[in-house]
């Protein structure tokens, strides 16, 4: 595996594996990886003759108060682990090779950010991760780009985006990866210590929990949300939201007909944690 640090070389590399005939996967990251990045990866190995993993902790999407400066960076580790993943280029730019001075540009995609993560961390959120996305695809121009569907609203951005600006590149989203108590897998679990470890498990024990109610019957948005805020009032979390939305397009749902999206954030410890679980009515 090749460490890249500009665009030009990652030009070159990507022009003359494409030259060889081989399709491009690229999976976006922001490092610290742990098994949810590795599954996106091997699904991006599996499916691409070349695998760029990008690793840029990108400074654009992080609000003043949020966690830039401690946000977990180990580039060896990250380095060795996607070349075990099969991965052949890991682009790592510095910061000014993705923002030269001047840069003033930037994406805003409407609507999908005004709500959930948009609301609670501000606007800066999705319109930095919507200008470092168009970025990255630009640079690696990738068939195919590999997102985890724990950062579903993300995903859907990021769909919108594409569709939006005719890029033409297919968007995969891959399932949420667990540890084996349920607690999705995040950079952000290195925050918990032991006992707010122990409380998040309760995010996904919500999201089981209105599952559960909407398999009794109980399809009403009051009372899936009901159910999953008991669990977390247990635990004694309090969400920053819990909602229950169209996995389409965010709309608020009054109840789970089809399929519907709950989506929860909360602070747990020093961690800010998110969570989903698609819900749907199913036929007996
Ligand atoms: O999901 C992430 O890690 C980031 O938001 C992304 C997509 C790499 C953009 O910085």
């Amino acid at each position: 595996m090749k460490i890249l640090r500009t665009v030009a070389d990652v030009r070159r590399a990507v022009a003359e594996a494409r030259g060889r005939g081989a399709t491009v996967g690229l999976v976006p990251t922001m490092g610290a990886f742990h098994d949810g990045h590795l599954s996106l990866m091997r699904r991006a190995r599996d499916e691409s003759g070349l695998v760029v993993v990008s690793l840029f902790v990108n400074p654009a999407q992080f609000g003043a108060g949020e966690d830039l400066s401690t946000y977990p960076r180990d580039e060896r580790r990250d380095a060795e682990l996607a070349a075990g993943a099969g991965v052949d280029l890991l682009f790592a730019p510095p910061v000014d090779e993705i923002y030269p001075h001047g840069f003033a540009t930037s994406i805003h995609v409407a609507g999908l950010t005004d709500v959930l993560d948009g609301a609670s961390r501000g606007a800066h959120h999705f319109d930095g991760v919507a200008t470092v996305v168009t970025k990255l695809f630009h640079i690696v121009a990738p068939d195919a780009a590999y997102f985890g569907q724990k950062d579903a609203q993300q995903v859907l951005v990021v769909r919108r985006l594409v569709r939006d600006l005719d890029l033409p590149v297919r968007i995969v989203a891959c399932p949420i990866v667990r540890e084996p108590d349920g607690l999705a897998m995040s950079s952000r679990n290195v925050y918990l210590d032991a006992d707010s470890r122990a409380r998040a498990t309760a995010l996904n024990r919500a999201l089981v929990a209105a599952e559960a109610a909407v398999d009794d019957g109980r399809t009403g948005a009051d009372e899936v949300l009901a159910a999953a805020r008991a669990e977390l009032a247990a635990s004694g979390i309090e969400p920053e939201y819990l909602e229950l939305r169209s996995p389409h397009d965010l709309r608020e749902l009054d109840r789970v007909d089809s399929a519907a999206l709950l989506l929860v954030a909360a602070r747990v410890g020093a961690a800010r944690l998110i969570d989903n679980r698609t819900l749907e009515v199913r036929s007996s």
